[in-house]
């Protein structure tokens, strides 16, 4: 099968389309034959040898796609080949891929597979920072930064069909007309205006209940100080540099909370994950939640994607097709 490659760390130039031995059951796991595969920021991270799972050389980028069961180990009576899937699991840049049973996640009819492909890791992280690591409410106010991004646009979505008041913040024009179309409230170039002066003007001083952070160093001081009286800060990346070190104690005043967050954590917690993935079908299936494939890319040109991804140009979902 045809799959990318890496056998040194680095940027895109490391990876390389290859032909490799497609892989083997082994028990609790099923083979996935991807037809979308979602690429995420954290597979930048992947390549430099900076995220969570170290690779081991030679590696396969990858963490998310949609396809269909191609294969299923007999310990697991759950799931059938030809059922359509997406799944979280490392080694998704390739025509297939082992994935573990309880890391896939059976499609709807109505979703598409370029829609689904972005579920596992995307979607799910954008419902459960605002549902399961906070507990977003009505009258609550949200800023989500790079709002036209993968998680953004989502959370964008998830936050405003929960009733919040929500401002998303972008580095570029073309892109805050997007993530208006998709029902921000506010969007806020961050590159020309500074964000936190605009949050704590366009809430008349008192600041927000909650930040979803992915970017960080830029963002993450600055986004304390425009919290309202017991705001919550969620860290979840780093696109921008690790954030500085920062006095717990500057959280006192104001009972300030920051969180982390990781998705893969949830698939351990059958009841919580359960319940994102019935709330984020249920928000697909009435219309409030859709995710924008920016570009598709074929699998063979993943240098070219992640450069994209690179840019800051990338609006929604960037996909490779194998
Ligand atoms: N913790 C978790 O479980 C989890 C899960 C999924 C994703 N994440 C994180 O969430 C973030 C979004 O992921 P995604 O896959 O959906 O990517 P994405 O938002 O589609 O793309 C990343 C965006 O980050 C922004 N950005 C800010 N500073 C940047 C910089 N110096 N270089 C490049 N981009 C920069 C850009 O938007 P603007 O230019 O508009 O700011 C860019 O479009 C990433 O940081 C990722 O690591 C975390």
């Amino acid at each position: 099968m045809k799959a990318i490659q890496i056998d040194r760390l680095g940027g895109p130039e490391v990876m390389e389309l290859r032909e490799i031995p497609k892989p083997e059951l082994k028990p609790g796991t099923v083979i996935v034959k991807n037809q979308v595969i979602a690429i995420n920021f954290g597979d930048l991270f992947f390549t430099q040898g900076t995220y969570l799972v170290k690779p081991v050389f030679p590696d396969t980028p990858g963490m998310e796609a949609a396809g269909v069961i191609d294969a299923v180990a007999p310990d697991v009576p759950s799931l059938k080949p030809g059922t359509r899937v997406a799944y979280i699991g490392m080694g998704s840049y390739a025509e297939y891929t082992r994935i573990r049973a309880n890391r896939v996640i059976p499609i709807p009819d109505e979703l598409s597979l370029e829609e689904a492909a972005a579920f596992p890791i995307a979607v799910l992280t954008a419902w459960h920072m605002l549902h399961t690591c906070h507990r977003l409410e009505p009258h609550q106010v949200v800023i989500v930064h790079s709002a036209a991004g993968g998680v953004g646009i989502a959370a964008v979505q998830i936050a405003k069909a929960a009733g919040a008041r929500v401002f998303g913040t972008v580095s570029s024009d073309a892109k805050a007309a997007i993530v208006r179309q998709y029902g921000a409230d506010e969007v806020i170039n961050y590159e020309t205006h500074d964000f936190a002066a605009e949050a704590l003007r366009l809430t008349d001083g008192r600041g927000v209940d909650l930040i979803l952070d992915a970017v960080g160093k830029p963002t993450f001081t600055k986004g304390l100080s425009c919290l309202a009286m017991f705001g919550h800060l969620i860290l979840y990346g780093r696109a921008g540099g690790a954030p500085d070190r920062f006095d717990p104690l500057s959280l006192f005043a104001k009972a300030l909370k920051v969180s982390g967050w990781a998705v893969p954590m949830v698939y351990q917690y059958h009841d919580i994950h359960r319940r994102g993935l019935e709330a984020v079908f249920r928000l697909s299936r009435e219309g409030k939640l859709r995710i924008p494939v920016g570009r598709s890319f074929p699998l063979a040109e993943a240098r070219a994607a992640h450069e994209y991804l690179l840019s800051r140009q990338s609006v929604g979902k960037l996909l490779l097709i194998p």
